[in-house]
């Protein structure tokens, strides 16, 4: 089934999924997320797919948000559900197995920053604006932005940002460590994608429990995070791919991962 407002574009192994409503600053609506839910199952299907970029359409905004008409008409059960829907998508990309990039490239706002945040890195284009803006609304971040953005980057900025629902600045993020890297908004997908494709060409069992041990060990007690990490160490030193990083080492030569 064809998508309505979202753009899925496959190219060398990466997977750009564009939100795709920039006449609302590609707000996410009930509609977009179902469509950003089978985007997911398509990238989670496809072995040929190694890395997922998310971007926004437009100059303008990366995702202004979830769509506030609709949170206009919600109420406690409703409400609940509403959070509960975008959150379980969310971690849906967070445990995809695959690198996902945010490619911030305008309004990363609410919904829009907690997309952001599912994602394992963002780059923002210099023309980036991150917030929490919900508590103007009389509401706080529903999809997750009030636990990854503490985990990010602690508890008082946090707070800082949710509280007042200010705006801030790429370079901002950036000293925050809420972004990864910065680059000019001229070139901006170019860039996304130069690294996106260095991301793509490692051997993929490694990049997928190297996302394991972290997603799931920063969780838990340092022991128990080492324990797994041995575990999905001792995974990958079963592959046909570590003896050839090893093998290229050795031999001088650069690596070419089979993804076996
Ligand atoms: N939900 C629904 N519609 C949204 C939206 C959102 N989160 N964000 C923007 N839009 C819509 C606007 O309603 C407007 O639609 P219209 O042309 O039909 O009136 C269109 O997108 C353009 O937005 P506009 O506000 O005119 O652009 P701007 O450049 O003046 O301001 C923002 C840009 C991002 C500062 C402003 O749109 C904004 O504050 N958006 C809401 C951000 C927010 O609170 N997000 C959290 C939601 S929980």
């Amino acid at each position: 089934m064809a998508f309505e407002n979202l753009r899925f574009d496959v190219r060398d192994g990466i997977a750009v999924v564009t939100v795709n409503r920039p006449d609302k600053l590609n707000a996410l609506n009930r509609k977009t997320l179902e469509e950003l839910n089978r985007a997911v199952d398509k990238v989670e299907a496809d072995d040929g797919i190694r890395v997922l970029v998310v971007t926004g359409a437009g100059e303008k905004s990366f995702v202004a948000g979830a769509d506030i008409r609709e949170i206009n008409t919600l109420g406690a059960s409703s409400g609940k559900e509403f959070a509960l829907f975008g959150q379980e998508i969310f971690r849906r990309i967070e445990c995809l197995g695959k690198p996902a990039i945010a490619a911030v490239n305008g309004y990363a706002l609410g919904g829009g920053c907690e997309l952001a945040m599912a994602c394992h890195l963002r780059v923002a284009s210099e023309n980036a604006k991150f917030g929490q803006p919900e508590i103007n609304l009389g509401i706080i971040p529903g999809y997750g932005g009030t636990q990854r953005l503490t985990r990010l980057v602690g508890r008082a900025k946090a707070l800082e940002l949710i509280l007042t629902g200010d705006q801030i600045k790429a370079d901002h993020a950036l000293q925050l460590g809420l972004v990864n890297a910065v680059f000019e908004a001229k070139g901006f997908m170019d860039h996304v994608m130069e690294f996106a494709r260095r991301l793509s060409k490692q051997a993929p069992a490694a990049v997928r429990y190297a996302l394991e041990a972290v997603n799931l060990g920063t969780d838990m007690p340092l022991e128990e995070g080492s324990h797994l990490e041995a575990t999905l160490f001792a995974l990958c030193a079963a592959t046909e791919d570590m003896k050839e990083g090893t093998g290229a080492f050795l031999e001088k030569r650069k690596a070419e991962f089979k993804g076996r």
